[in-house]
């Protein structure tokens, strides 16, 4: 089965593609390369034995997508990742991300919308809950007002792919809410390549450790939580990528109860950024150089998963703790530095 993986050599989705190939499916990738590495395909064919089929494009020019389509008419199923997905850089220039994000998929939805019995795997976040009431965070909590023009995207991402699964009973839809994705492949073939400064809390603090950061700010202390700093729900890119292929056999298998599913993707285990700290010194071995600075504008105090209906409905679970996803994003930023 022909299976599309939109922004395939990006972080999440080539740990994707790899574990595609390792069930067998036939991966085709496309990547405008905006924010990833065509080397990632030597990575993922050293892992998986394969070298999928790659094509620069970029999915915001609609006449390349339909002709993508008329070359590509097998694709049974389309895993979407391609998107822009630095919260701070939405905030700045908003029509880029609508741009982006919204137009891309609504020309890939219109590639499937005549096709027999389609598969749609979207790539959601977390952040669509925004400022969440109840912690851990259930797929029925209230979708509160984005917090950034990106988290927007994505809740407007949803509720593209709802209203065309309303009339499109062909298309089997599920968006995958992920919470914090970190780490890399056991391999250390593939893994996270933050372009400039590392946004994220766990690629900064192995650039810190490894000497290309001089020290980690600590974005605030003083939170309503046990030691002041936030708490997010850190799961390995392995385990998330698991789940992907999880929610593409439901659909493939027709277990879905309806043609347009939800699930939080996480380990359902809260982290503060101290526990964080702590535990990537003792993985490490290291003392990590920080220091405890302001808030920084946009965070929420605590967002950690409900993992109750992937668990039981999806029949997905993570297997990998704090540490493991530590331990090997610490390989990896040495293996890449080192
Ligand atoms: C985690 C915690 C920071 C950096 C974002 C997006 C989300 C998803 C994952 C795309 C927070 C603290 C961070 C630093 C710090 N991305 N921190 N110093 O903000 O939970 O989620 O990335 O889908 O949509 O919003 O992740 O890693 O940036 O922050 O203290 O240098 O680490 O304050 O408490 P976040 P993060």
């Amino acid at each position: 089965m022909k299976i599309l993986v939109t922004g395939g050599l990006g972080f999440i989705g080539s740990h994707v593609v790899v574990e595609l190939q390792n069930e067998g499916f036939d991966v085709v990738i496309i990547d405008n390369l905006s924010n990833s590495y065509e080397t990632v395909l030597d990575g993922i064919r050293k892992i998986s034995g394969i070298a999928p089929k790659f094509e620069k494009l970029d999915l915001r020019d609609k006449a390349l997508v339909e002709d993508f389509f008329k070359r590509y008419d097998d694709i049974s199923g389309i895993i979407h990742f391609a998107a822009s997905k630095a919260v701070g850089e939405s905030v700045k220039n908003p029509l880029l991300y609508y741009e982006n994000n919204v137009n891309s998929l609504v020309y890939l939805l219109q590639q499937i919308q005549h096709k027999d019995n389609a598969h749609f795997i979207f790539s959601s976040s977390c952040t669509v809950y925004g400022r969440a009431d109840e912690m851990p965070i259930t797929e029925n909590a209230p979708i509160k007002p984005a917090e950034s023009p990106y988290g927007n995207t994505k809740q407007i991402g949803e509720e593209i792919i709802s209203d065309t699964c309303e009339v499109n009973d062909n298309i089997n839809a599920i968006a995958l809410r992920y919470f914090n994705p970190i780490g890399a492949h056991e391999s250390v073939n593939i893994g996270e390549f933050p372009v400039g400064t590392p946004q994220n809390l766990v690629p900064y603090i192995t650039q810190t450790s490894i000497g290309l950061r001089k020290q980690l700010s600590v974005f605030g202390d003083d939170y309503p939580t046990e030691d002041g700093t936030c708490i997010r729900d850190y799961i390995h890119v392995v385990d998330l990528a698991k789940a992907h292929v999880a929610a593409l056999n439901r659909s493939i298998a027709k277990k879905n109860k309806d043609n347009y599913e939800v699930f939080n993707i996480g380990t359902g285990k809260g982290s503060s950024v101290l526990d964080v700290i702590k535990a990537f010194e003792k993985i490490s071995n290291k003392k990590l150089n920080y220091k405890i600075v302001d808030r920084r504008v946009g965070d929420v105090v605590s967002a950690y998963a409900d993992t109750k209906k992937a668990n039981d409905v999806l029949g997905w679970k993570a297997n990998f703790s704090l540490e493991d996803g530590l331990l090997s994003a610490w390989k990896w930023e040495q293996k890449i530095r080192g």
